[in-house]
């Protein structure tokens, strides 16, 4: 595997440049990415070029629809899956909100779903809220001490009467990278389906879907160098036999079954800058000529080898002090770098220290409270986290260590 032009990289990214953020470390990425060039140029375009109703047959309106279509297109192709298995929704939450409508219908009082408490809130409490309606919850537990879940653990929940089990690719405070697959076939052997909230994972590399197997995949394009939007794969067998949550006479259409908004036409136009972003970063780094699947594999091990890299030193400069705890893995290459540190007094304020040293960070529960109390960490002084990206450069690094240093 090749290296990582970081110079190139971070040319691609405006906010590199801007002159009110020079200096400035930025280290919470979980939260949301900066936003790279070529999705600023699409949706800076479409408003200026094209914002007007798509699909009808003029100009700046056909544009805008054959841009919003590029946009599924190209996705879907390096993620695997089919352009019609790909929609957006105004994010994850309602996403995940819409499609437990979905379950809610076709379930019946007696049928189980199985959830994680390791989920952030928005693959979690939609679903537990279908226990209003009759239907069993059970609660896959992570370990209190490593935060990691079980698929053994899973296996004993699994009977024949859950219908979804419902579980992150990454936590975004543990950070650690569930294997989806395996899950997955623990859960298809038992006749339930999955649905993978990959919000924490895919900045880190978009996956490939179709090979990973889960039946609905969920990520947020605003933490993945994109617009707010959020992403949702639905594979078909799945997508049909649910009911359609959007309007009747758009029920033969896949990709408009779970999006009961009015799509936001500039944020999906601007998607296919995410596409474009995955193409220049591998034509640049010599990467496949062809094939979304195979330069989208290529540009996501890119990304990762830099990231484990950048990582592990600062896993070990933290996994030992004895004023904080570390959560989830200390190896860099079983976690995302999404590194929660648990301390023996409020985050916020430990924060808000790191911004005089030029680094960006965040204090707080993330919305992850169920895994920081499974823990034993006090939701309410939240914990200190450190995310970063394929993007973020050595030097960045070095200055988070030494803020940390006097700030711990
Ligand atoms: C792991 C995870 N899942 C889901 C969400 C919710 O995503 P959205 O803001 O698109 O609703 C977040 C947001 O922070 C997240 O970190």
């Amino acid at each position: 595997m090749g290296t990582l032009d970081i110079d190139f990289v971070r040319a691609q990214f405006p906010a590199f440049a801007e002159p009110s953020l020079q200096g400035q470390a930025f280290f919470e990425n979980a939260g949301g990415s900066y936003t790279c060039k070529p999705v600023i140029d699409r949706l800076t375009r479409f408003y200026t070029q094209r914002k007007v109703q798509p699909y009808a047959p003029y100009d700046a309106s056909r544009l805008a629809g054959e841009e919003m279509d590029e946009a599924r297109t190209r996705l879907a192709a390096i993620m695997g899956v089919e352009t019609d298995e790909l929609s957006f929704g105004p994010s994850t939450t309602q996403n995940t909100y819409v499609l437990a409508q979905a379950f809610r219908q076709w379930m019946r009082p007696g049928d189980a779903i199985v959830v994680t408490n390791q989920d952030h809130e928005a693959n979690s409490g939609p679903w537990r809220r279908l226990a209003d309606d009759g239907i069993e919850v059970r609660e896959w537990q992570i370990d209190p001490d490593s935060g990691s879940l079980n698929p053994q653990d899973l296996e004993n929940l699994l009977d024949e009467k859950v219908r979804l089990v419902c579980f992150p690719h990454c936590s975004n405070v543990v950070g650690e990278i569930n294997p989806v697959t395996e899950i997955t076939a623990i859960a298809h052997a038992a006749g339930a389906f999955v649905c993978v909230d990959g919000v924490s994972y895919a900045p880190h590399g978009l996956p490939n879907i179709g090979d990973l197997g889960p039946d609905i995949y969920l990520f947020s394009a605003y933490k993945t160098y994109g617009p707010h939007q959020g992403c949702m794969v639905i594979r078909r067998s799945l997508g049909e036999m649910l009911p359609n949550q959007g309007h009747h006479f758009n029920g033969d259409s896949l990709y408009k079954r779970f999006t009961p908004a009015g799509p936001d036409h500039a944020q999906i136009a601007a998607c296919a800058g995410l596409a474009d972003y995955v193409e220049l970063l591998c034509v640049h780094h010599g990467g496949p000529e062809t094939g979304a699947s195979a330069q989208g594999g290529f540009v996501h091990d890119l990304m990762r080898g830099h990231e484990v890299a950048l990582l592990q030193p600062l896993l070990d400069a933290v996994k030992d002090r004895n004023t904080l705890r570390l959560l989830g893995p200390s190896d860099a290459n079983r976690r995302a770098p999404t590194v929660a540190l648990a301390l023996n007094r409020a985050a916020e304020p430990v924060a808000a220290e790191l911004a005089q040293h030029g680094v960006m960070a965040g204090g707080g529960d993330f919305y992850a409270v169920r895994p920081l109390t499974a823990m034993g960490v006090d939701a309410e002084q939240g914990v200190l986290r450190l995310s970063f990206t394929h993007y973020t450069s050595q030097q960045e690094i070095d200055q988070l260590l030494e803020a940390l240093d006097s700030v711990l």
